[in-house]
Order: C-alpha cells, then structure tokens, then sequence
C-alpha cells in the first residue's frame, strides 16, 4: 500500500474488484426479461414501509418539487453535493447501513433540501414505484458488485427490483469501478428498450467516499447515463421482438 495514498484518503488502497467472472453474464438477456414480464411479490419489510410512509407525507407536504435518490448514498458526501447541485430539488438520499445514515443525517442537517431516509432501496423502489413517484434523476454510485458468479442477480440490473428503478424513472447515472458491471447494466437497459451512454471517466473532485479511495487507488471508472424516461412503448416493443 502506497502512504501517498492513505495520506490523500485516510483509507489503505483498494484492491480492484477480483471476480471469476471475466465477461458480462452470459444469461443475463434471460434474467433481465423474467423480471420485466413478472411481478416481484416478496413482501415489503416493515421498517421500509414505515420509513417510505414517512418521507411519502413529508414530500406531500412541501409539493410540487423535482426529486433526485441517491441510491446507497452512504455517509451523505454525495448527497450534499447533489443538494448544491440542485437547490430547487428535493435529494433523498438513502441507505441501509444504521451507522452511515446517521453519518449523513449529520451531513445534512443544515441542508434545506435534504432528507435522509434509512431504508432498504429494493423495498423502497418498490413503493415508490407503486406510490407513481417519478425521479427527476436518480444516482446509483458505487453499488455493491457482489463480484462471485453466483451472485449476479444481486446486482442491480438482474434484481428483480429492475422494472421499478426503471419506473421511477428520471435521468440515470450509475458509478462503479468494475467494467464488467457497467457492461452488464448498460446490456440490461438496452434489453429494456433505453439508450445508455457508458463511459470511463476521471473525476475533478470526487463525489463519494469510494470514488476518492478508487480515483486514488488507480481504478479504472466508469460512468453510465440513461434517460430513462425516454422509452417508447413501440421502442420497446421492437427491443423485445429482437430478443
Ligand atoms: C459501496 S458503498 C457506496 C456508498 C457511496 N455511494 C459511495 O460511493 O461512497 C454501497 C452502499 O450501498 C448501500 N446499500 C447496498 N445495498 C443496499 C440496499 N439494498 N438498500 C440500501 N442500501 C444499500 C450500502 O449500505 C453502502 O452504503
């Protein structure tokens, strides 16, 4: 480990992401349509309920602002950042972890357009799907690769939670330092029927926590955009009828 880099970071270097799988995920076409043809019944846990209810009221409350999720927001670095980003927009960051979320409670408490919601993202999407939400953006940065195998539907783009982040819709921008993730999440939206831009990219100054330990480690990143919106019905259609 280089000090250089612990001294810009406060963290050791990070290792890059080490999986067995050397290539985008051969079954994924199949993974991806199963979850946009059937309907995900596993029941909604409590406490997402309960947290999703309470930041329902509170957005009706305020009305008729723009939402941008932070999507595992973490500590809150970029959820603060999004808040200057756009200060007409309400940012919602949320995430799972008890100890991060009161780190980015403490972030934004004086932040007038943040709210910080503990929460499970696959139950929350759900709700917010069936809740008609619709994300001006949504950012999903650095999600958990879940690198083995066996675990490819951990990933976002073969969960089934998939049609709902896609529901919410808004401008998409994912961030991870694994290529084969970002391939497998670009092949996964283009399967349901979106363009997407990828990119690799070196952030000025970085947004998250894990960017910085990355950017400073020498990862390789990349960036994916995607209106999500912008889907047509029949473009949709002829995705599938291609498949
Ligand atoms: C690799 S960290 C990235 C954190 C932050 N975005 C960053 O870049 O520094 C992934 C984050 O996603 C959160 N997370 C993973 N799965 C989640 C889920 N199902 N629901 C909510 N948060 C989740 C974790 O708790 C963690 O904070």
């Amino acid at each position: 480990m280089s000090d250089a880099i612990q001294g810009k970071t406060g963290w050791p270097a990070s290792s890059r992401v080490s999986s067995s799988q050397g290539e985008p995920c051969r079954g994924l076409r199949e993974i991806v349509l199963r979850h946009l043809h059937s309907e995900y019944r596993r029941p909604i846990a409590k406490h997402t309920a309960r947290s999703f209810a309470a930041f329902y009221q509170e957005l009706r409350a305020i009305g008729g602002k723009s939402l941008v999720l932070d999507a595992g927001c973490g500590v809150g670095e970029s959820t603060a950042v999004l808040s200057r980003k756009y200060p007409e927009s309400i940012i919602v960051g949320v995430d799972r972890s008890q100890m991060r979320i009161s780190r980015a409670k403490l972030a934004a408490e004086d932040l007038d357009n943040v709210r910080v919601v503990r929460a499970n993202l696959v139950d929350f999407w759900r709700l917010a799907g069936k809740a008609e939400l619709k994300f001006e953006r949504q950012y999903v940065l650095y999600p958990n690769p879940s690198p083995k195998k066996r675990h490819v539907k951990r990933r976002w783009h073969a969960h089934p939670v998939f049609p709902d982040i896609l529901k919410t819709g808004g401008i998409l921008e994912l961030r991870t330092n694994w290529e084969i993730y970002a391939k497998e999440f670009v092949s996964a939206l283009e399967i349901a029927g979106r363009e997407a831009k990828l990119e690799q990219f070196t952030p000025d100054t970085p947004m998250t926590p894990f960017e910085r330990k990355y950017h400073a480690s020498g990862h390789l990143l990349y960036r994916i955009e995607s209106d999500l919106a912008s889907c047509s019905r029949s473009k949709r259609a002829s995705a599938q009828a291609q498949q």
